[in-house]
């Protein structure tokens, strides 16, 4: 019987920021943890071995994976046919290369929730820019809608919000997801573990609270403020998802909360999440310990909230590129509760995410009061 503890390499595809606070966790158990990225010092290599090389590469997935005891993701977007070969050969892969391969195409991705009964938007699958202007002219899609490229997207890229006639020229080129447009009054996210014994557990919704001009988020606050029914019909439905998805590691649900409560789901993600940053102080149990527990069929994490947290992302200033310098940075960690995380990328250009700050106090009019502070006086310039 191997015990989760001994040193046969775990592989990590993606060396990014999540890739990085992961590996920070594995560190607390001295995990002999080995990640795959294309980018030189990448992030995580601060805490785990690196692997040169490109994630999407069936080569090069392959070659890497060879001689590990598991392999987990930080990214969807890598070789699920390696990924395969590899499980084939007795390397435990988490999530499993079917789910992966559901889940990195946003079409049918949104076809297994339809399947599973699982309350979301209404939706069809095209293939061309052109199919989506005709199904227009032939009155067969009226705007509103917004149109998600299948695959490849991230962070609102490769996201539009067709919102009259007039932004058809702006439409996307690639195989689409077409969803008719949420009046949305809340949004939310769910995180959800399932280890290889599989236990589940659900953590407190979080709310997205975005900027009203810029398409930009805010703050995240922990837990969110919807009602205990809604809370815990998302927990229930992020439940369902992992155990009917068999993953083992975590899944991060996003939900969109329409004006008639409706909780429906938005995208779905087999891994470590940006909306889950804030358990690292927030929660009894951070995301990334989570994860690692599922991975190695450790007994889960509790998931409780160690009071009210807001995040904040710490963006390039406009106006600034080149080596990033933190300015201010004093000054906010002066204050309680809060707790700052960089990155470690090495440059800076407008609106790149290179940090997150955690808020953590009793009450949320204190957080958010504090959030304000720490957004005006922490700043990324070069
Ligand atoms: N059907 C919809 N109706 C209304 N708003 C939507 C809809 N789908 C997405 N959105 C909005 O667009 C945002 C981005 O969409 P989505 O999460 O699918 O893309 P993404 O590129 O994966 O984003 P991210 O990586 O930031 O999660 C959502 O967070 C939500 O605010
Ligand atoms: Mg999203």
């Amino acid at each position: 019987m191997d015990s989760a503890f001994d040193s046969s390499p775990v592989g990590i595809l993606g060396g990014g920021q999540l890739g990085k606070m992961l590996a920070q966790a594995g560190a607390d158990w001295n995990l002999n943890l080995h990640v795959l990225d294309p980018a030189e010092d990448c992030p995580a290599a601060c805490c785990a071995k690196q692997t040169l090389g490109d994630f999407r590469d069936y080569e090069t997935v392959l070659k890497f994976g060879a001689d590990k005891k598991i392999i987990t993701i930080e990214i969807e977007d890598v070789n699920t046919k390696a990924l395969e070969v590899l499980s084939g050969k007795g390397i435990r892969i988490y999530p499993g290369p079917e789910a992966l391969g559901i889940i990195k195409d946003k079409g049918s991705q949104k076809q297994f929730l339809q399947s599973q009964g699982i309350p979301t938007s209404e939706f069809s699958l095209t293939s061309s820019r052109q199919e989506i202007e005709n199904l227009v002219r032939e009155n067969k899609l009226q705007t509103p809608f917004v149109q998600k490229l299948r695959t490849s997207g991230y962070d609102g890229r490769g996201v539009l919000m067709v919102n009259s006639p007039a932004d058809l020229n702006l439409l996307l080129e690639g195989p689409s997801l077409i969803e008719e447009k949420i009046r949305v009054q809340t949004e939310i996210a769910v995180l959800a573990a399932r280890n290889t014994h599989g236990e589940v557990a659900t953590y407190e919704p979080v709310e997205m609270i975005f900027h009203p001009e810029a398409n930009l988020l805010l703050y995240q606050e922990s837990p969110a403020s919807i009602s205990p029914a809604a809370a815990s019909r998302a927990r229930k439905i992020a439940a369902d998802l992992i155990h009917s998805m068999k993953i083992i590691g975590l899944l991060a649900v996003e939900f969109l909360i329409d004006e008639n409560d409706q909780v429906l789901v938005n995208e779905v993600a087999p891994r470590p999440h940006n909306s889950g940053h804030h358990t690292i102080e927030g929660n009894l149990t951070s995301q990334y310990h989570q994860h690692l527990r599922c991975i190695l069929g450790l007994p889960l994490g509790l998931t409780q909230v160690t009071g009210h947290t807001v995040l904040i992302n710490l963006l390039g200033e406009p106006g600034f590129s080149g080596p990033a310098k933190y300015q201010g940075i004093d000054s906010c960690l002066a204050l309680p509760g809060v707790y700052v995380h960089l990155y470690g990328k090495k440059e800076t250009r407008p609106w790149r995410k290179l940090g997150h700050v955690n808020i953590l106090g009793k009450t949320r009019e204190d957080v958010k009061e504090k959030a304000d502070w720490v957004r005006n006086h922490l700043k990324v310039i070069s």
